[in-house]
């Protein structure tokens, strides 16, 4: 499969497909950072060009790896304990949620962050932008599975744009005769030097849902810092976040459109540990979720025949 990905997709020397091969006794620790490395059999673009280096796995169209050339450690965190399979989210990189947020409204049984990140998305279009950065369409596969889940007519396409900068765009499409109503967000982790050395700010005055320890609505003062688990919602905000390290020495910048909501997550030690797959002993302290959402009060209505985009810009600079 990936050798016919690549005849009518790759790119030379920008865009190849590979499919995760067995790597008999590869103990976890030794695999590749931003690949795959355990038997997994699924299929990975890798972008590779002079601005910067990206990996996508197909399943989930899930942004894995995002590295900018003039970034000594990448900006978009992987766990390094992931251990991808048919069916299950990777932990790390940008799972796309889709088409709700958080726990589906009535059906306890159907998937937190809904189906997107788990089933299959296929190929639809690659290309190179006028700037040298490497462009890569993927568009969700219905199946029965997804259609009990989603009983409505519509394209999920996610449009990855690999250069110095990142811009993801994920595109619903009703293409039905009855409107419906979607969740959603690109869920990134981003590599930080430790949780306790950075701040996030974008979202000061903005109201939030606290997760943690039940659901209250609160207001952010100041900018966000981080002493133990943080699970936030901010509502109503379109504004562009910083993350500040003081520890990598960079500011990561995260624009956005189409997002009102924005979820600021840590889960802390205890949460973790529970968690099993965020990278032993203290992987979570290297990453923290800045999350482009639409979700609680900013779920969107897509009206039938009309279409909306949210669309994510990062960038890192040095500070
Ligand atoms: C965040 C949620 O978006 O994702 C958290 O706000 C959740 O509540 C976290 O724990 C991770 O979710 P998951 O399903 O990838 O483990």
């Amino acid at each position: 499969m990936a050798t016919a990905l690549n005849t009518q997709f790759g790119i030379n020397g920008q865009l190849k497909f590979r499919e995760d091969a067995p790597v008999k006794g590869t103990p976890p620790d030794t695999r590749p950072v931003g690949g795959l490395g355990a038997a997994s059999g699924l299929i990975v673009a890798e972008i590779n060009n002079a601005l910067g280096s990206a990996s996508v796995c197909l399943q989930g169209a899930h942004l894995m790896s995002w590295q900018p050339k003039s970034q000594p450690v990448p900006v978009v965190w992987l766990s390094r304990d992931t251990q991808p399979a048919v069916g299950k989210s990777i932990r790390g990189g940008a799972p796309v949620c889709w088409p709700w947020f958080g726990a589906h409204a009535t059906e306890s049984s159907f998937s937190g962050h809904g189906y997107a990140r788990t089933v299959p998305w296929q190929v639809i279009e690659s290309g190179t932008e006028p700037n040298g950065a490497t462009r890569l369409t993927l568009r969700l596969v219905e199946s029965d599975k997804t259609r009990a889940q989603w009983p409505h007519d519509c394209n999920v396409d996610l449009t990855v744009i690999v250069g110095e900068t990142l811009r993801m765009e994920l595109t619903t499409e009703n293409t039905g005769s009855t409107d419906f109503v979607i969740g959603e967000a690109l869920h990134t982790y981003f590599q930080i030097g430790d949780i306790g050395a950075v701040r996030v700010t974008g979202l000061e005055g903005c109201d939030y849902w606290d997760k943690v320890g039940g659901s209250s609505l609160r207001t952010q003062d100041g900018a966000i810092s981080f002493s133990g688990e943080t699970d936030r919602v901010y509502i109503n905000s379109a504004a562009e976040c910083v993350i500040h390290d003081d520890k990598l020495k960079r500011r990561i910048h995260i624009a956005k459109s189409g997002s009102f909501s924005t979820v600021v997550w840590t889960p802390w030690v205890e949460k973790a540990n529970k968690m099993g797959d965020m990278g032993q002993p203290d992987g979570w302290r290297e990453m923290v979720c800045v999350e482009s959402a639409n979700a609680i009060e900013n779920v969107v209505k897509i009206a039938a025949g009309t279409r909306h985009t949210l669309i994510v810009e990062y960038r890192a600079e040095s500070a």
